[in-house]
Formats: structure tokens, C-alpha cells, sequence
């Protein structure tokens, strides 16, 4: 079923020297979920943060800690996300031999599990999971770099996930990431999302914006 529109500002997008003061303003502004994108610089071409971060951040909030694991090999990982203080913990079927193991890693360590689909990635992957799946994010852009262009084929897949999650009667989260901006997002909730991952948006203007920004991305619906 679908829910509320949430916001979940990427945390890539803030000022990397005081994440601390940059997590609790957005919390203050209205952020649903703390989006946290971890690369590797081996899955994806960029490198940012690991858990010992996310554990640092951890006693500035007390939203829920969405974290994008775009690592490989990640099952090896998944115990230190979760002590971190992780809520949500996701992981990309490219990343491992055996996403079902993967998922099964996330519900062990207690945390709710995700499955991210690249822009190539097609829907049907999560068919056999879908009991076990707290949410399902569809990239909007190739995965490791904020400020890139959404992708419009993502709409259609989008659309398929949503009828597949409706037909679970589940409250699985339809999470989109990747160049949400105030004309996109409107066509990412018209087709099904109920998560928007936001990080240029989110952080465009500086701190006295972060509000109005957030709202307004809400208010897309
Ligand atoms: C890309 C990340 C995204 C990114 C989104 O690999 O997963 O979360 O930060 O950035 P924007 O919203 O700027 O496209
Ligand atoms: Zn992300």
C-alpha cells in the first residue's frame, strides 16, 4: 500500500566538515528518514564514509538511519552498519552472489531490509523476496555521484513495483534516489514513490533553505 510521502535528504550533498551540525538541521528541518550513501570506490566510483562515521553521527538524531550500501562484497559488512545504529539497511543485488542471503544477513543483525535497483536493473529481481523486503529503491541515476540527471525510464519502473508491492498488501517503502529536484518529484510520487532521496535539493541554498526545501519537495504530492 502506499504511504505518506517521505523525505529523505542524502547526507553526500551536506558539508562533509560538520556532518554533525549538517544531520541535526535537517533533522530540526523536517527530514522523515537520514539517507547515508556508502561507496566503495570498487562498486562505484567514488568513496565516502563507513560505519565508524554513521556511529559518530548516530547521538545527533534520533530519525530513522536509511543506509544506501553501494559495496562489494557488502554481507561482510552488514553486522558493522547495524551496530553503527543503521535502521534500514540496503543493498544491491550486483553486490554479492546471493541477494537472498543478503537480505537474510539485514533481518538477522534485527534491521529492516532493502534492495536497490540500478537504472538497468530489472524489477522482477525482487519477485522472490518480497516477504521478506521492508523497502525497494529505484536509482534515478547510476549510483555514485550526487547532482546527476534523472533517468525518465525509472517512471515505468516505478509504476511496476508499485502494483507489485500493492498486491502484497505490505507496507513496503517505493524509495527513489537520484536527481529528485522540484520538477521530478512530482512524477516519481504520481508513479508510486513514497520515499524521496534528496540530496542537491535537499542542501541547494545552504542551511536557512533546508525547511523550505524539504516542504516543498513534500508538497510535490
Ligand atoms: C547516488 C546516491 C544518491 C545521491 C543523490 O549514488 O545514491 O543518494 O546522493 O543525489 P542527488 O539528489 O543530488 O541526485
Ligand atoms: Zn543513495
Amino acid at each position: 500500500m502506499k504511504q505518506r510521502v517521505r523525505i529523505a535528504p542524502s547526507i553526500l550533498s551536506s558539508d562533509f566538515a560538520q556532518l554533525g551540525e549538517e544531520v541535526r538541521r535537517i533533522d530540526a528541518a523536517g527530514a522523515d528518514y537520514i539517507h547515508v550513501d556508502v561507496m566503495d570506490g570498487h562498486f562505484v566510483p567514488n568513496i565516502t564514509i563507513g560505519p565508524g562515521v554513521v556511529k559518530a553521527l548516530r547521538p545527533h538524531t534520533k530519525k530513522t538511519f536509511d543506509v544506501h550500501l553501494m559495496i562489494s562484497p557488502v554481507d561482510p559488512y552488514i553486522q558493522d552498519f547495524s551496530d553503527s545504529g543503521a535502521d534500514i539497511i540496503s543493498a544491491h543485488p550486483e553486490a554479492g552472489a546471493h541477494l537472498h542471503r543478503t537480505i537474510q544477513e539485514i533481518k538477522r543483525c534485527g534491521k529492516k531490509a532493502g534492495v536497490v535497483l540500478n537504472p538497468a536493473t530489472p524489477p522482477d529481481v525482487v519477485d522472490h523476496l518480497m516477504g521478506d523486503l521492508d523497502l525497494i529503491l529505484v536509482m534515478s541515476v547510476n549510483p555514485g555521484f550526487g547532482g546527476q540527471k534523472f533517468i525518465k525510464s525509472q517512471l515505468d519502473k516505478l509504476r511496476i513495483l508499485r502494483a507489485k508491492i500493492d498486491s502484497t498488501g505490505r507496507p513496503i517503502d517505493l524509495e527513489v534516489d537520484g536527481g529528485i529536484n522540484f520538477e521530478t518529484a512530482p512524477l516519481a510520487i504520481e508513479a508510486g514513490a513514497d520515499v524521496l532521496v534528496a540530496g542537491t535539493a535537499t542542501f541547494t541554498g545552504g542551511p536557512s533553505q533546508y525547511a523550505a526545501n524539504i516542504q516543498r519537495l513534500r508538497g510535490s504530492a
